[in-house]
């Protein structure tokens, strides 16, 4: 897409981001987070400058299908039902289905797809559809691995948030399982880069 509309769009993502993130004060910041890792670890891994953008507003898009759970699910204190949880998987789906009019989100460059495919894992054991390896979507596997280390860095109902060394030793430990063993090798190369764009964007937060 042109660069002007490129901008339009990141700026549309990042606002849709936002909305979704402000549901909940646990997870403020997490789509900008997801978005600035996944690009970073795209650009160690080579990707073109404008290829890792394409990532990055997935990265803000990558959890906007969660418009449509129920905060009484999203939110819920202790462990889901089984109920609950089928609700939760679907919201790539709903993601996929509330970015798909948009011919630039849904088109060649690949955005809805990482969008419906960020909660695959590399071993198949993932959902929606069970996609194992190479044939995920690489945004979807780049996603997944920034969208875990944010994820592990905020706090839940549930539980506290680890520390930055904490989340990292348990991104390699699931290299080849939940990730893609490759994109986990870009992203120990780029760890404390990451580190530094995360901390100069919580004001207050979690230990890192
Ligand atoms: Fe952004
Ligand atoms: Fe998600």
């Amino acid at each position: 897409m042109p660069d002007a509309v490129q901008m339009t769009v990141h700026q549309l993502a990042e606002s849709l981001g936002n909305a979704i993130d402000a549901k909940d004060h646990c997870t403020r910041s997490h789509s900008e987070e997801v978005a600035v890792i996944t690009q970073a670890i795209g650009l160690q891994m080579g990707l073109s400058p404008r290829s890792a953008d394409i990532l990055h507003i997935a990265g803000h898009l990558h959890d906007i299908g969660k418009i449509g759970i129920p905060d009484s699910i999203l939110k819920k204190r202790g462990p889901l039902t089984d109920e609950e949880f089928a609700v939760i998987k679907q919201h790539p789906a709903m993601g996929a289905a509330i970015i798909e009019p948009v011919t630039c989100l849904s088109g060649k460059n690949g955005i809805m797809k990482m969008v419906l495919h960020h909660h695959e894992r590399f071993d198949g054991r993932g959902y929606p559809d069970g996609l194992a390896g190479e044939d995920i979507p690489l945004g979807a596997r780049v996603i997944a691995v920034a969208d875990s280390l944010s994820a592990m860095l905020q706090d839940r109902p549930y539980r506290r948030a680890r520390d930055y060394e904490n989340a990292v030793a348990e991104i390699e430990r699931c290299a080849g399982t939940q990730f893609d063993p490759r994109i986990v090798s870009a992203f120990m190369e780029v760890r404390d880069t990451v580190r530094g764009y995360l901390l100069s964007m919580r004001e207050m937060c979690a230990p890192l």
